[in-house]
């Protein structure tokens, strides 16, 4: 086995059959993850819905860990839908309980991971206090200078594209001449700043994008994991960069530009 440096603290092993001597594995720069599955494994086990709620919680904090450690600089995480106020409202209380909890921790471990976290999606159905703890936690961490954590609270694609019209509409009153462009688009979008994702995972076995990303995602590899979001760990986030590593990215070229 041969040992390879991908980062100051993270060293995988590779098989040489795997690679050239040569080789550098290249870690992209922003991962997304769809964290689907934490009803399924709970039921797995017995247990009900919310303890895989809160196992996917816990699970959150070490993979961005994981992710930052191996050099990733952005990693946008799918935590609640605009479709997923659609379950039942004992559901969505929990859901919402668990985030404001992620918030408050976020406050203290974004410090310690000089972490910066953002959050995408539509904010005003959220409840006042969940919006002010996202602004607090956005004003403490927006120097930080590590891994920036981007998660979509209330996000849907669709629901940002739309938005992102709007708020286009009311630029070009005040502004007749500008024009519209991909880049442009893209500076109304909540996103706006951080480059695509290179690599989007989703957990849990479902082979779609549910809503996610929609505009962000046009070139990105896909990476689909049986495995549920509480178990998916940081060997498994490896694996899918390895894949990603292997695939041969044309932009709908012909030569192999990655
Ligand atoms: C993902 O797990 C978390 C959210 C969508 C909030 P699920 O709750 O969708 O779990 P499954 O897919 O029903 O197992
Ligand atoms: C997508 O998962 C949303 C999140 C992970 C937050 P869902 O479980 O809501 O998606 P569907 O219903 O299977 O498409
Ligand atoms: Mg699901």
């Amino acid at each position: 086995m041969n040992m390879i440096k991908v980062s100051k603290l993270f060293y995988i092993e590779v098989a040489m059959a795997d690679m050239t001597t040569t080789d550098q594995l290249k870690i992209p720069k922003h991962v997304a993850i769809i964290m689907d599955g934490n009803g399924r494994w709970a039921k797995k086990q017995g247990k009900n819905r919310t303890y895989g709620h809160k196992s996917g919680s816990d699970n959150l904090k070490v993979i961005a860990r994981a992710a930052s450690d191996m050099g990733i600089k952005y990693l946008t995480v799918y935590a609640f839908s605009t479709e997923n106020w659609k379950r039942p409202s004992t559901e969505v209380s929990f859901l919402m309980g668990l985030l404001r909890q992620y918030l408050k921790d976020s406050i203290k471990n974004a410090k310690k991971d000089n972490m910066r976290v953002v959050v995408i999606g539509r904010r005003s159905d959220l409840d006042p206090d969940i919006r002010e703890a996202i602004e607090s936690l956005e004003v403490a961490s927006k120097n930080h200078t590590g891994l920036t954590l981007q998660i979509a609270i209330n996000y849907g694609g669709r629901d940002e594209i739309i938005r992102a019209i709007k708020a286009y509409e009311i630029e070009k009153e005040k502004h007749p001449d500008i024009e519209l462009d991909e880049k442009l688009f893209g500076d109304f979008l909540d996103t706006k700043d951080i480059p695509d994702p290179e690599l989007m995972i989703r957990t849990s076995g479902e082979v779609r994008s549910s809503n996610f990303l929609i505009w962000q995602l046009a070139y990105s590899e896909f990476f689909f994991v049986k495995k549920h979001w509480p178990e998916f760990t940081s060997d498994d986030l490896m694996e899918a960069i390895k894949a990603y590593n292997k695939v041969s990215r044309r932009f709908g070229g012909l030569k192999d530009e990655s």
